[in-house]
């Protein structure tokens, strides 16, 4: 079988990640790479010894050999960067968040069904090895009805500056950055309920907080002095699924708490579990209250995490594999996103 010829537009942080795991697939060809950033853009083309390379994201697109491509441009440019490859007729795997807003979620797909091409949404955690043992319990009915999960994607410090605090760019601060992440985590693992009404919260508070003196925090590589901050700092929500369902949430980028967190938490009738990140498990035998935790390496390792997620996007392509991270789950999520904000402007809950 032929390679697969690939495109990476946008080369910054994430495309790292892309990049190393395409290289390691052997039915694929790293081919021509896109940036505004020309400097990024030429020290990426010499690092990984790219001949096609582009500012203009149209004159990529007429490469005919271009089979796919990775979108990995800050958020608001996911839209129109996917639609305009799709529309070439190119296969795409698009960044978590799908875009920043349903309405332009809803575009991409229709432009994906319209032009007979695959529009895979980056949703990384579903193919973590975390999630696939919490599925293995799922599958098995470990926790029976699952009617209530938590959330919390929590940083003291952590808004990385850049076009992440921009919201022009970035369409929100950690809940679109972060929360998305664990949203649609929950919702994968409760198999991908119908959100039905939304309330929420968000709080423009403590911002960026440049004013932290000390150690060194993680900044974006875009990130400069003069940046922007108009984004929320901490959002919380309660999502009510058309099981019954309830996905409480909650995610910050500046937040005065002791420790920066990341878990979930599910409860179900017959069991419940705390990923946190290692997996404990909470349940009754004969009648006692008993706590489990598994012989085996239960937190997110992120070593080949990417190229899971990569290599199921080339056998979506090349041997027809049902995707597993569809266009139409990215709306879903984009709905709830949009009725978090708006439900936290209004005050009043949203109905779906
Ligand atoms: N899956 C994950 O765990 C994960 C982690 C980090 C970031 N991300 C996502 O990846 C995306 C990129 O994040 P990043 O941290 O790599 O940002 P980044 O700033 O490091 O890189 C983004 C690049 O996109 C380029 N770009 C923007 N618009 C463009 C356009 N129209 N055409 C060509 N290039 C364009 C920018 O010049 C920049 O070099 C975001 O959507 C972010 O949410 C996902």
């Amino acid at each position: 079988m032929e390679k697969i010829k690939i495109g990476i537009i946008g080369t910054g942080s994430i495309s790292v990640e892309h990049i190393e795991a395409y290289l390691k697939n052997s039915m694929v060809e790293l081919y021509a790479f896109c940036d505004l950033n020309e400097n990024r853009l030429n020290t990426m083309a010499e690092k990984y010894n790219i001949k096609h390379t582009f500012t203009d994201l149209s004159e990529m697109l007429k490469l005919k050999e271009i089979d796919a491509v990775s979108v990995c441009t800050w958020n608001s440019a996911h839209a129109p960067c996917a639609i305009a490859a799709l529309d070439a007729g190119k296969h795409v795997l698009c960044e978590k968040p799908m875009s920043v807003s349903e309405e332009a979620a809803k575009a991409m797909k229709e432009s994906a069904e319209r032009n007979g091409k695959l529009l895979m949404i980056g949703f990384v955690r579903r193919y973590g090895n975390d999630c696939k043992i919490l599925r293995e319990f799922i599958d098995s009915d470990y926790f029976g009805d699952l009617y209530y999960a938590k959330a919390t994607y929590l940083r003291r410090k952590g808004n990385p500056g850049g076009w992440f605090g921009d919201k022009s760019r970035s369409g929100g601060g950690p809940l679109i950055d972060l929360g998305v992440h664990v949203i649609d985590l929950v919702r994968f693992l409760m198999g991908n309920p119908k959100p039905v009404s939304v309330y929420g919260a968000t709080f423009k508070k403590l911002s960026d907080r440049k004013n932290i003196k000390g150690k060194k925090f993680y900044r974006a590589s875009s990130a400069s002095e003069n940046d922007i901050c108009d984004v929320e700092d901490l959002a919380t929500a309660m999502i009510r699924f058309d099981n019954g369902a309830v996905l409480s949430i909650e995610a910050s980028f500046s937040l005065n708490i002791k420790k920066d967190e990341g878990k979930i938490e599910l409860f179900g009738t017959k069991g419940g579990a705390k990923l946190n990140p290692e997996l404990e498990l909470y349940s009754e035998i004969n009648d006692y209250l008993a706590d489990v935790s598994l012989d085996a390496e239960t937190s997110l390792s992120f070593d080949g995490l990417f190229a899971e997620e990569i290599n199921h996007f080339v056998s979506c392509i090349l041997d027809g594999t049902p995707c597993i991270s569809p266009a139409q789950d990215g709306i879903e999520i984009m709905a709830i996103l949009d009725a978090i904000y708006k439900s936290a402007e209004t005050g009043h809950e949203v109905i779906l």
